[in-house]
């Protein structure tokens, strides 16, 4: 899909197929009980396997800009019944309809470099930075800096090295960078108190 409302054609095929969803949670210590969101969810296979590990006193949100995304994300909760979990149309850009300091852990899974290369990095940290707890996790998943496919075009990506210095830029602390699967790593950071 293209999402005409940015410079950057965000690319929204999912990444299912080639990340393991159980290795990105466990990466960034997904726990029974936590309030997870899922920022740029595509097909919310990230968010599904999330509602499993939450368990029933937590909760998932996935949100995502593309409303046929969302749909087919709907439609699978209600297929697997599964009651723990909102799919919400939301434009990272602006405003995320959860309370300030109220998410445990937020996994940012291919996205965060369609940001960089439209410039809207302030804006989405800005929420992102808004609504995660103090001590609560920010995980982002970015391909690495390789020659493709799979993935995003090489100048578009971006590095661990990068993704470190933007979230330290907004109020987190990085506390650990890992290989997740073949394709993708992952950059595991608090928020300061
Ligand atoms: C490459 S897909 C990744 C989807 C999923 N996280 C995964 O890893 O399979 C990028 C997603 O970011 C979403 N996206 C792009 N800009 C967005 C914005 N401003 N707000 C919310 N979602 C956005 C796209 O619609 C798309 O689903």
């Amino acid at each position: 899909m293209s999402d005409k409302k940015h410079g950057h054609v965000h690319h929204s095929r999912s990444t299912r197929d080639i990340l393991s969803a159980e290795k990105v949670l466990s990466t960034a210590g997904l726990k029974s009980g936590d309030n997870f969101l899922d920022a740029g969810c595509g097909d919310g296979f990230i968010s599904i396997t999330a509602s499993s590990i939450v368990g029933d006193n937590g909760k998932v949100h996935a949100v995502d800009v593309y409303p046929e995304s969302i749909e087919k994300v709907k439609e699978e909760i209600s297929k697997k019944g599964i009651e723990n979990m909102e799919a919400i149309v939301v434009d990272l850009t602006s405003k995320i309809p959860v309370d300030d300091d109220s998410i445990d852990l937020c996994v940012m899974a291919n996205v965060l470099h369609g940001f960089v290369e439209n410039d809207e990095v302030r804006e989405v940290m800005a929420e992102i930075s808004r609504v995660i707890k103090p001590d609560g996790v920010f995980a982002v998943v970015e391909f690495k800096k390789i020659e493709g496919p799979p993935g995003p075009p090489f100048k578009v990506r971006v590095n661990p090295q990068d993704v470190e210095d933007i979230v330290s830029r907004y109020g987190f602390e990085v506390a650990e960078t890992a290989g997740v699967g073949k394709y993708h790593y992952l950059v595991k950071s608090f928020k300061k108190t």
